[in-house]
């Protein structure tokens, strides 16, 4: 495979499988895999955001949870500013590249401890890690103020705080570290409306001013569009389509691509035809034979029953589907 290991690629995947065993009966035999990362290649320059779409269940916190080191990978490699995280590495460097890449959680109040205050939350990392600049107070103020809080903060507990507020809490956690690249998993699903576009607009600001990369995990399509560079799309464990947010958007190739993006609303377009796709997502301890979508796929066809389709590049887009067969576009 050719590699596409780049000075400015930060995050790369390759061939990424994570399955989780299916454990039954009273001598705990492994009766099957559910197989939610299923062989996935992905690449993440530096400053880039990269959004992560698809389906409930396809896949996409496993992947996250996998960059972050919090799920094993049983095939395929992360390589992180060119260290493979699968290696071992020495203590002192595992814990830097621990440090390098942290994770955004959608419900910020089961990932927040609620026995801590703001001031112990926010500083508990930087204290491990040596990055404390002045007081304890201080440190935690510039991280406060970073995040748009009031100073009147610190000493409270997680509870006492909005579902925004605690997320802009959770984002200052992350940056307290000083990292380079956040998995932001549904950062904002589980928040008012009114309050989405505020912490959105947080996250951009927070990406120029430390130069981060973002994998953005989120249902929201419309959302996907607005901060992302480039968008990839997940089915089954795969990543089925990649390229540019506005071109794989306007111009979706894969037929599951085209169905998720009829299925968002456009003002003015109310009439617009929906894709309605056949079924429910497959089981993941089960995946379809050939391309997984082929059940659902109103353009399937025999080559799609028997045969994974290889990935295809058509222009700035990488696609995975027989209707766009590998080499030069016909
Ligand atoms: N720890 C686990 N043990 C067993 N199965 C798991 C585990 N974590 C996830 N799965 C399964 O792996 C598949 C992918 O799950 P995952 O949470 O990654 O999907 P997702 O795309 O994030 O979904 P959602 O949009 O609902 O958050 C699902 O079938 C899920 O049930
Ligand atoms: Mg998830």
């Amino acid at each position: 495979m050719e590699s596409i290991v780049q000075s400015n690629t930060l995050l790369e995947i390759e061939g990424l499988r994570v399955w989780f065993p299916i454990v039954r009966g009273v001598f705990s035999r492994v009766r099957g895999h559910i197989k939610a990362v299923d062989g996935v290649s992905l690449f993440i320059r530096r400053g880039e955001t990269v959004g992560l779409v698809g389906e409930s269940g396809c896949g996409k916190t496993t992947l996250g949870r996998a960059i972050m080191g919090l799920e094993q990978a049983r095939e395929g490699r992360i390589v992180f500013d060119g260290k493979d995280l699968s290696h071992r590495h020495s203590t002192a460097e595992a814990r830097l590249l621990a440090r390098r890449r942290q994770m955004i959680f959608q419900d910020p109040y089961s990932s927040l401890n609620p026995r801590m205050t703001v001031l112990d939350i926010l500083t508990e990392g930087m204290e491990e890690h040596g990055l404390m600049e002045g007081s304890k107070e201080e440190s935690a103020l510039r991280l406060l103020s970073d995040v748009g809080l009031d100073r009147a903060m610190l000493h409270r507990y997680p509870f006492e705080f909005s579902g925004g507020q605690r997320q802009r809490i959770s984002i200052a956690r992350a940056l307290s570290v000083r990292p380079e690249f956040i998995v932001c998993d549904e950062p904002i699903s589980a928040l008012d409306v009114s309050i989405q576009a505020q912490i959105i607009n947080l996250m951009m600001e927070l990406r120029q001013k430390y130069s981060l990369s973002y994998l953005f995990i989120s249902h929201d399509l419309s959302v996907v569009r607005h901060v992302a560079d480039r968008v990839a799309v997940m089915y089954l464990g795969r990543i089925v389509e990649e390229g540019p947010s506005d071109e794989v958007i306007e111009n979706p190739l894969h037929p599951y691509t085209q169905a998720l993006i009829s299925a968002v609303p456009v003002p003015g377009e109310e009439g617009r035809k929906r894709i309605v796709l056949k079924g429910d997502l497959p089981s993941p301890s089960n995946p379809p034979k050939g391309c997984p979508f082929h059940p659902r796929c109103p353009y399937a066809m025999k080559v799609c029953k028997e045969v994974d389709p290889p990935p295809a590049q058509r222009g700035a887009h990488r696609v995975n589907c027989h209707l766009h067969p590998p080499g030069p576009a016909s």
